[in-house]
C-alpha cells in the first residue's frame, strides 16, 4: 500500500462525544465545535452517548449529524445529557456488572477511534483510567468552578460570574433601602473562583472562599464597622465550600452569625443553580467552540490521552493522567485577592 493510502486507512473515522458532571453554560456549544469540525473539516462520523458514562456503558447512542448540531450554539445545557455515573467506583448493587469492561466492548463494537469526554474533574480522571486501558480519548474541561487542574479556564465559569454578579448587582438597591447586611451564597466546590470573580465584579464588601481560613468575629467587625462609617449596608459574598458547622449551609451560618453578633439586620440569598442555568456568555460560546474544534484537531494528528487547555492565553494539552486528583484552587496572593484587600474588601483573615 502506498504511504498516502496507509495514511488515509490510519485517519480516525468515527468519534464518540459524551458530556458528563454536573452540567454548565456552553456544554452544546462544544458538542458543536466538535462535531462540526469532525465533520465538515475532516470527514468523520460522530456518535453522541446518551447520559456520561451511562449511555457508555449502557450502549444508548445517537448519531450527531450535521443537522443536529445546526441551532444548539446558544442553548443551556447538553443536548446529549448527563449523569455522575462513575464507572470505575465499586457499585455494590451491581457488582456483577464490569463497566469499565463494558465501556470497552462498547467502543470496540461500535468501531470508534477515539473518545470525546467533556467534564470536570471526576471526569477527567474516569477519562485518564480508560486511557491506561488502551482506549484513545480525549478530555475538554468544563465547570462553573473553574477547579480543572492544567488549564487557566474552563468554559462555564464566566456564564456563572455573569449571573452571580447580575445577582448581587440588584442586592445592593434593596440592602441600601433597609440598611442590611446581604449575604449571598454562590457556589464553586471547594474553590472560591465565583465567589472571587463575581465579589469583585460586584462590588462585595466581605468575600469568604475556602482557600482563606476566616474568622467569624472579623466578618461581623468588618459589618459593624461599615455602619460606624455611615456605609447604610454591607454585601457578603460567601462560596459553598468554606468551612462551618455541618448543620448549616455555608451562607445560613454567615447571616446567622453577622444577625446574632452585630446589631445589623441581615438576609441570605442562596442562588444555587441559577448558576448553571440558560444561555452561555459570549465568551463561553467562543472558549467551548475553540476547545471543541481543537479537541478534533489534536484527534486528526492521533494525539491521544490529553485534554485540551489554556495556557497563557493559548490552546494547548496536558496529559490526562497529569490531570487526575489535582484541583485548581485561588492562591491565598492571587492578583485579584491582593487588589480586592487593597480596596477594603475583607477576606475575613483581618483581624
Ligand atoms: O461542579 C459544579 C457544581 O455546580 C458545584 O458548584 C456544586 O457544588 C455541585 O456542582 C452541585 O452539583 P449537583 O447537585 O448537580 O450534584
Amino acid at each position: 500500500m502506498g504511504k498516502i493510502l496507509e495514511k488515509m486507512e490510519k485517519r480516525p473515522k468515527r468519534i464518540g462525544i459524551l458530556t458528563a458532571g454536573g452540567d454548565c453554560p456552553g456544554l452544546n456549544a462544544a458538542i458543536r465545535g466538535v462535531g462540526k469540525t469532525a465533520i465538515v473539516e475532516h470527514g468523520m462520523e460522530v456518535i453522541g452517548f446518551v447520559s456520561g458514562y451511562t449511555g457508555l456503558i449502557h450502549k444508548e447512542y445517537t448519531m450527531l449529524e450535521e443537522s443536529k448540531l445546526s441551532g444548539i450554539l446558544t442553548l443551556g445545557g447538553t443536548i446529549l445529557g448527563t449523569s455522575r455515573e462513575k464507572p470505575f467506583k465499586n457499585d455494590l448493587n451491581n457488582d456483577d456488572i464490569n463497566k469499565p469492561e463494558l465501556i470497552v466492548n462498547n467502543y470496540r463494537e461500535l468501531g470508534l477511534d477515539c473518545l470525546v469526554c467533556i467534564g470536570g474533574n471526576g471526569t477527567m480522571k474516569t477519562a485518564a483510567r480508560l486511557t491506561d486501558m488502551g482506549l484513545n480519548v480525549v478530555g475538554i474541561p468544563k465547570t462553573i468552578d473553574n477547579d480543572v487542574w492544567g488549564t487557566e479556564i474552563t468554559f462555564g465559569f464566566d456564564s456563572a460570574i455573569a449571573i452571580a454578579t447580575e445577582a448581587i448587582d440588584r442586592l445592593h438597591t434593596t440592602a441600601n433601602s433597609h440598611q442590611r447586611a446581604m449575604v449571598i451564597e454562590v457556589m464553586g466546590h471547594s474553590a472560591g473562583w465565583i465567589a472571587l470573580y463575581a465579589g469583585m465584579a460586584g462590588g462585595g464588601d466581605v468575600i469568604l472562599i475556602p482557600e482563606i481560613d476566616y474568622n467569624i468575629r472579623s466578618v461581623c467587625k468588618k459589618v459593624e464597622k461599615r455602619f460606624a462609617e455611615k456605609k447604610p449596608y454591607s454585601i457578603v459574598v460567601v462560596a459553598e465550600g468554606i468551612k462551618v458547622p455541618s448543620s448549616k449551609t455555608a451562607g445560613s451560618y454567615i447571616c446567622e452569625c453577622i444577625s446574632e453578633y452585630t446589631g445589623v439586620e441581615a438576609r441570605e440569598t442562596r442562588l444555587g443553580y441559577i448558576q448553571r442555568g440558560g444561555s452561555p456568555t459570549t465568551m463561553d460560546r467562543i472558549l467551548a467552540t475553540r476547545y471543541g474544534s481543537y479537541a478534533v484537531e489534536i484527534i486528526a494528528e492521533g494525539k491521544y490521552g490529553k485534554m485540551v487547555a489554556m495556557k497563557d492565553g493559548h490552546l494547548t494539552t496536558i496529559p490526562l493522567n497529569e490531570v487526575e486528583n489535582k484541583l485548581n484552587l485561588v492562591s491565598t496572593d492571587h492578583p485579584l485577592v491582593k487588589m480586592c484587600r487593597n480596596m477594603g474588601v475583607s477576606f475575613g483573615d483581618e483581624y
